[in-house]
């Protein structure tokens, strides 16, 4: 249902009078994605660039206003060259306008962004406050100020595919939430996104129970290698949990070492995190703690209950990640996990060393149920790096360093590479088989579908950004 369609701009400068078109270059509108009710703004490039006047910007506050009362997503296709130059500020007070409705909707309605096109100015600032950016391949692109500006002021010869390209935003900055390979498929990619999301902050996700969304459980309990130092695939062991091909990846290509995405347990929507041994052996670093902290603040702001998969090695040590700020990085995963009141568990699956154990959703920051599989390691380090540390003289002096070294990992292995001085605390609920997680996860959300837990009373708190 289009809104606005007899709507034109109202500026009578550089020539613009003679030009006047309807929509004025943006449709906006309502309608609905499975019988669910979205509003949409559309950007035409066609009309002055897709850029953004007055009205252009009236038109967006106008759905986005009625979008916040009835409590309904809003979507917004961005094709756009940013400010209408022939405007000036006028057109910069409209952004300014946006950018403060997207402020205020964030985590009261979902809002996410498709890029269909070059977007520069506020077209990106716009979207890099909403929830999810998705790109198509080759057609998006995404920059504060184009290669043209880039190469007067930097001498920089660089493509627009290079500086804003959806494999740039999507791998290398983590602007970009998912890169499709074109338009449809990024359409579609919004559609299924929406499936898993409630309309609204006071709803609960959608249910959706399909015919035979029991996932292929086989081979679950050999997943984990003998050798602890041997990667596997999260991946596979959230396929073999979940519904049935329910996990929608999120940010994909970027800081691959944790995974994020959506599922579905028993139909319901749940967030899943997850560290990825795959990938630098599933450490925590600067931008994996940055995807890890968006996503979870994300799925606690709408209701959808967490499961978090451990195996997690530690923090990346090194002076680049030290001098990146890790510190005040790796702190907005450990706020975002300990502020959320949603529904969590934890399952370790093999490694939780050192902080990271703290962080990974742990019982002390308030996880409702943690459970750790027989193959589980939880200590302050591994155990080459303890023994060095705690039993340094104790080798040096060794008639046979090396032999003493193996023998005492192996006294700290029998005492801490396992998960049951957790459990005797009760850090740990339960130690289950792998085959046992999927039922202990159900379960366990059906127990929490009550759960009342409560921040205290704030204007916000001041996450570490
Ligand atoms: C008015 C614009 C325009 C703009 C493009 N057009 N951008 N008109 N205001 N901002 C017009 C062009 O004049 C042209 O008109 C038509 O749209 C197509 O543009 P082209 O340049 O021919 O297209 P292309 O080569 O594809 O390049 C697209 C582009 C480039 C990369 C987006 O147009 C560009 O760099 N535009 C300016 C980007 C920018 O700096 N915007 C202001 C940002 S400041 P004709 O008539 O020739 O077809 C801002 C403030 C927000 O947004 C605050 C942020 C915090």
């Amino acid at each position: 249902m289009e809104l606005d369609p007899f709507v034109e701009h109202r500026c009578s400068d550089f020539g613009l009078e003679e030009q006047r078109f309807l929509t004025d270059g943006v449709v906006t509108g309502y309608g609905l994605i499975d019988n669910r009710k979205v509003f949409v703004f559309s950007q035409d490039f066609t009309i002055f660039g897709g850029s953004l006047s007055e009205t252009f910007a009236e038109k967006i506050c106008k759905i986005m206003d009625i979008a916040l009362k009835v409590g309904a997503p809003v979507i917004g296709l961005n094709d756009s060259g940013g400010a209408r130059i022939q405007e000036g500020v006028v057109s910069l007070a409209g952004y300014a306008d946006i950018f403060l409705k997207n402020t205020l909707a964030s985590g009261v309605i979902p809002q996410i962004s498709a890029i269909l096109g070059p977007c520069a100015g506020g077209a990106v600032y716009s979207p890099a406050i909403t929830d999810f950016i998705f790109m198509a391949k080759k057609t998006s692109h995404m920059f504060v100020t184009g290669p043209n500006v880039v190469k007067t002021v930097t001498h920089e010869n660089v493509s627009m595919e290079d500086l804003g390209g959806a494999e740039t935003h999507s791998s290398r900055s983590g602007v970009s939430h998912f890169m499709c390979n074109n338009e449809v498929e990024l359409l579609g990619g919004i559609r299924k996104l929406m499936s898993y999301l409630p309309l609204n902050n006071m709803e609960s996700p959608p249910v959706i129970i399909q015919e035979n969304d029991e996932p292929n459980m086989e081979g679950i309990n050999s997943i984990i290698p003998s050798n602890p130092n041997k990667p596997y695939d999260m991946h596979l062991v959230i396929s073999k949990i979940m519904d049935k091909d329910s996990f929608f990846e999120v940010h994909k290509n970027y800081a691959p070492n944790i995974l994020v995405g959506f599922a579905r347990m028993n139909g319901k929507s749940v967030g899943v995190i997850g560290n990825q041994p795959a990938h630098l052996a599933g450490v925590l670093d600067i931008d994996s703690s940055l995807k890890g902290a968006r996503f979870v603040r994300f799925c606690d702001s709408f209701n959808i209950p967490m499961i978090t998969f451990v195996d997690v090695p530690g923090f990346l040590p090194g002076t680049d990640q030290e001098w990146g700020g890790i510190i005040k990085h790796g702190a907005k995963l450990l706020y975002a996990f300990a502020e959320a009141t949603v529904p969590k568990i934890t399952i370790i699956t093999r490694k939780a060393y050192g902080g990271a154990y703290d962080v990974m959703s742990s019982k002390h920051i308030r996880a409702d149920f943690n459970f750790a599989w027989p193959t589980a390691e939880i200590a302050v380090m591994g155990p080459k790096g303890a023994v060095e540390i705690i039993w340094k003289n104790k080798i040096k002096e060794a008639e046979n360093p090396e032999e003493e070294m193996d023998s005492l990992i192996e006294k700290y292995r029998d005492k801490f590479a396992n998960p049951f001085v957790a459990a005797k605390r009760g850090y740990i609920d339960d130690v289950i088989e792998p085959s046992e997680t999927r039922m202990r996860i159900i379960s366990g959300l059906e127990l929490l579908k009550t759960k009342v837990d409560t921040n205290p009373k704030k204007k916000h708190g001041n996450i570490p950004l």
